[in-house]
């Protein structure tokens, strides 16, 4: 069914969303933290078929941070395993969908097969079309800058004479996926309002949307709620707002 979405002016095009509360969401219920990733997991399986559905370009999921390694071993393992299945299971879901799936964060501190699966599931997914999943596994932003700059000084272009004209759009090219818009609007749920090291540079203009909502529980509702606020935001990004400009000139 398609969603009728005529009252908002703006969908974005690429939205990122720091999935939070599975633990709260398990012990609200006095079960084990893994059950709230289980319920997290049809979460992202439902928001992505629907942001999919009313035409959101790029969709980015925070699955696990640099700093998420400080859990439990149990823990840890569990979501790697979640993972690990869920790529390999839902192709179907993406080729009906049409997704292309892809990775943010460093694979080379993966697990061998889950780096593998990572990439099997990007080349398996790369012609399909529509929205775009971009999974960001072991992924910390201060981490995907210094990356980057890493792989600028062994490039070609540090070795040029131009070298020490590094501007924002060279490093830009050194980021995890340089081709992908930056967000346009990140959401987050469970009630926390900072944004945990999810992508730092790409976020620099990003409309932020804080909800109560534990991630498991998160609804097309919710999600649509967010897409409202997001609708009625201005976006001015260090110039006068279009209203003002007129004003501006006149005084
Ligand atoms: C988000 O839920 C999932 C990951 C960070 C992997 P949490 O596991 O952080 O849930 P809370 O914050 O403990 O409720
Ligand atoms: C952010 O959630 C990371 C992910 C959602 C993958 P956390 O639960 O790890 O963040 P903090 O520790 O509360 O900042
Ligand atoms: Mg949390």
């Amino acid at each position: 069914m398609k969603e009728d979405l005529s009252e908002l002016k703006t969908i974005p095009a690429h939205v990122g969303i720091i999935m939070d509360g599975n633990g709260r969401w398990a012990k609200k219920r006095g079960q084990m933290r893994s059950s709230g990733h289980l319920e997290g997991l049809k979460a992202a399986k439902r928001i992505a078929a629907f942001a999919s559905d009313i035409g959101v370009k790029y969709l980015s999921y925070y699955v696990f941070s640099t700093e998420n390694w400080r859990r439990a071993q149990n823990e840890v393992d569990f979501i790697m395993g979640l993972v690990m299945k869920y790529l390999r299971e839902e192709f179907e879901f993406y080729k009906k969908n049409n997704i292309r799936v892809r990775h943010a964060g460093d694979t080379s501190g993966l697990k061998p097969d889950i780096a593998q699966e990572i990439r099997d599931i990007s080349k398996e997914t790369k012609d399909f079309n529509g929205m775009q999943i971009i999974l960001a596994l072991n992924y910390g932003g201060r981490d995907e800058i210094v990356r980057a700059v890493r792989r600028f000084l062994v490039s070609e272009s540090h070795a040029s004479p131009e070298k020490k004209a590094l501007t924002e759009d060279i490093l830009r090219r050194y980021l995890d996926n340089p081709d992908i818009p930056d967000p346009d609007l990140i959401i987050r749920t469970a009630g926390e309002q900072r944004t945990s090291n999810f992508l730092l540079w790409e976020s620099a203009y990003s409309e932020l949307y804080f909800s109560r909502t534990l991630w498991p529980d998160f609804s097309e509702a919710d999600f649509r709620s967010a897409l409202e606020a997001y609708a009625n935001r201005e976006r001015r990004f260090g110039a006068i707002a279009p209203a003002h400009i007129e004003q501006s000139e006149a005084s």
